[in-house]
């Protein structure tokens, strides 16, 4: 039927109505926040490049937790920034690292919170690669056992859920056996299945001190100009090495890939909106170019339309208020 007989408007004509057919919407427990650790006591040092964003101590990250949880915080993906870095990345798997005495203490507090851990070299090597540099290069055969030992260390200190952003091929293979073979086998693993050599990660760089000190990310990141179908290859590559739930990072760039994930995965499928992507609303808005409820909303809705489930987002904690106001 055409118009006049079919009127879209229809549809738009009141709140109730437009509420009442609502099909999109996000929710509290669709946003993982990420959280930077770093030693010490009261610490809470500020990102410049991400308002709103601290890299902070154990103690500290406890304190906000706790007003988030009050709030819907379901979980948590926590990022360390060690006192020392060298080259084989030690204190990523070290016993008493930041990371494992960050999870302990959250678990300890928050035992039904999420803990999500990110398993990576990069913020603990002295050359910010995420992996053993062996001529020059990052070696892929050679980093995955530190990378397999990183994840059992997360598992002993009571992680939920590791999340390899390396992008090494194999990774998952590695961790899941490591994981079982240490009697872990109900941890989880998200793998960061199409993760792109993106512009968007300058912030997180800042904020985790892991940018790389020669060369660039792109011989082990996807090339952002890569076929879709190359995304798919990732994605079935991780699923039948034992991946969980499938992760695409960037977001907004990629809500193309979120939705190919979707359609062609039966695992649930985790976006990340990174840090660039924050610092590009933060800066509009702070100017006043925005309105940035509306606009982060706007953005959040529509990743999950695209197919995700989960949202890792900076975000996280202005969501939860602006969900929790509207209540
Ligand atoms: C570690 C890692 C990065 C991000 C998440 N895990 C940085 C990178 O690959 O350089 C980026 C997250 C963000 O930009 O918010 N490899």
């Amino acid at each position: 039927m055409e118009f006049p007989v079919t009127r879209m408007r229809r549809m738009r004509k009141t709140q109730g109505i437009r509420d009442i057919f609502k099909k999109n919407r996000i929710f509290a427990e669709d946003f993982v926040y990420p959280m930077f650790l770093v030693e010490g006591t009261e610490v809470k040092k500020p990102v410049a490049s991400m308002p709103g964003i601290a890299q902070q101590s154990v103690d500290q990250a406890l304190i906000e937790i706790a007003e988030l949880y009050q709030i819907g915080l379901r979980s948590v993906i926590l990022f360390g920034i060690p006192p020392e870095k060298d080259d084989l990345a030690k204190g990523a798997h070290h016993n008493e690292g930041i990371i494992q005495r960050g999870i302990k203490e959250i678990k300890e507090r928050f035992p039904d919170l999420v803990v999500i851990a990110d398993v990576c070299m990069c913020e603990y090597t002295s050359h910010g690669h995420c992996g053993i540099i062996e001529n020059g290069e990052v070696n892929n055969d050679k980093t995955l056992p530190y990378l397999g030992k990183i994840a059992v260390s997360y598992a002993k200190a009571g992680v939920d859920i590791v999340a390899p952003s390396d992008m090494m091929d194999g990774r998952v293979a590695q961790i899941r056996e490591d994981l079982d073979k240490n009697g872990f086998e109900e941890i989880m693993i998200i793998s960061y299945a199409a993760k792109y050599a993106s512009a968007f990660y300058g912030p997180f760089r800042d904020a985790a001190e892991s940018a790389p000190q020669f060369g660039d990310r792109q011989s082990y990141q996807m090339d952002t100009q890569s076929s879709i179908k190359e995304a798919i290859r990732e994605g079935q590559l991780d699923i039948t090495e034992g991946a969980d739930v499938l992760m695409v990072k960037p977001a907004m760039a990629y809500v193309d890939v979120i939705k190919a994930f979707e359609e062609n995965f039966d695992c649930p499928i985790c976006c990340y909106n990174v840090s660039g992507e924050y610092a590009m609303i933060k800066a509009a808005a702070g100017n006043g170019w925005i309105d940035e409820e509306r606009v982060v909303t706007e953005l959040m809705t529509g990743f999950k339309r695209a197919g995700a489930d989960l949202i890792i987002s900076y975000h996280t904690k202005d969501v939860l208020r602006w969900l929790k106001n509207k209540q």
